[in-house]
């Protein structure tokens, strides 16, 4: 037996928009099926003898552990890479790692800096290669918040989502899936830290709105959700941001004023105190550790379809 080659097209999970909405619901179905197996201690290893390397460039408690958690529960195995002791730190260019990477290996995930490097690696790899988060988009997470959504509340086409805060990684794949899913974002940013509508990726200006107000964007939303003021690589900014975000915190009156069967989101890690307060994120309207969860069960999902391709479903 040679070596493993893929010899059909390969897909990469780069960008929320790398996915169409039909895709979505294929996924969201499969994410229902497989974690109703792992709840009913069901052994499912469709991907035994496959492995999935993990690259971080950044922090990660949760994006590390669903996706090793996750691989090993469908039978494969997790391979740690990271800066600090590969040669990933020493300069190797990325379009030569991501050769050698894919000749051993049949998944790749990826949490760096700029967007740039995962579509380099991407464009370099023999296998696909899903984004950990990036300066630029976190997909895999949106991925867990809509599934969370819809787990709570069913379909999300036509929802209204409130992003509160900073224009970050976070939002601007919020405002990606408004456009793929057709559901609308309003978003509420302090001034100077406004999104970026054509450098994100948007056709269109139908599926978000503006709001200088952050009481405003929450105002009726179905999701009040919000991140960290200072996200990874940014923390010399910290300082300034503290006094910059002061008013987009999200309070007991911002989720008074969205609906009444709104849910909380956050990514975590949360700092209560300042983009949240303890009151809402410990609340009963928060659903973040469902969220986190979620994590692991869509990623599931994500791996299998990237790797294998379409399952049919039993029901
Ligand atoms: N939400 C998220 O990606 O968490 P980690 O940084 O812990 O992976
Ligand atoms: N916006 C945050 C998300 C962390 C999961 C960051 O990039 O640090």
């Amino acid at each position: 037996m040679g070596l493993k080659t893929n010899t059909g097209s390969i897909r990469h999970f780069l960008q929320f928009k790398d996915f169409s909405r039909e895709e979505y619901d294929y996924l969201f179905a499969r994410t229902r099926w497989i974690k109703d197996q792992f709840k009913s201690y069901r052994q499912y290893w469709p991907l035994s003898d496959r492995s999935l390397v993990m690259i971080f460039e950044k922090a990660s408690t949760r994006t590390r552990l669903s996706f090793e958690a996750g691989i090993q529960q469908l039978g494969g195995s997790a391979i740690y890479l990271n800066t600090r002791d590969s040669q990933l730190g020493r300069g190797e260019p990325v379009e030569d790692a991501a050769q050698v990477i894919s000749r051993m290996s049949d998944l790749v995930m990826i949490r760096t800096f700029e967007q740039d490097i995962v579509e380099r690696f991407a464009a370099n790899s023999r296998v696909p290669v899903i984004n950990g988060l990036t300066n630029e988009y976190h997909p895999c997470q949106i991925m867990a918040d809509i599934y969370t959504f819809i787990e709570h509340r069913g379909p999300i086409q036509g929802k209204t989502v409130a992003w509160i805060g900073d224009s970050n990684n976070m939002c601007n794949t919020w405002l990606q899936a408004a456009e793929v899913l057709d559901f609308r974002v309003h978003v509420s940013t302090p001034p100077g830290y406004e999104i970026e509508p054509e450098r994100v990726g948007l056709v269109g200006t139908d599926h978000f709105q503006q709001f200088a107000d952050p009481m405003e964007a929450a105002r009726g939303a179905d999701i009040v959700t919000t991140d960290v003021w200072t996200s990874m690589g940014y923390e010399a900014e910290n300082e300034e941001r503290l006094k910059d975000f002061a008013d987009w915190q999200v309070d007991a009156e911002m989720m008074r004023v969205a609906r009444e069967d709104a849910i909380f989101l956050h990514c975590l890690p949360a700092h209560r105190g300042e983009e949240v307060t303890a009151e809402v994120i410990d609340g009963p309207q928060s659903v973040v550790w469902d969220e986190a969860e979620n994590r692991l069960h869509t990623q599931k999902a994500l791996m299998e379809y990237l790797v294998l391709g379409r399952i049919q479903t039993e029901s």
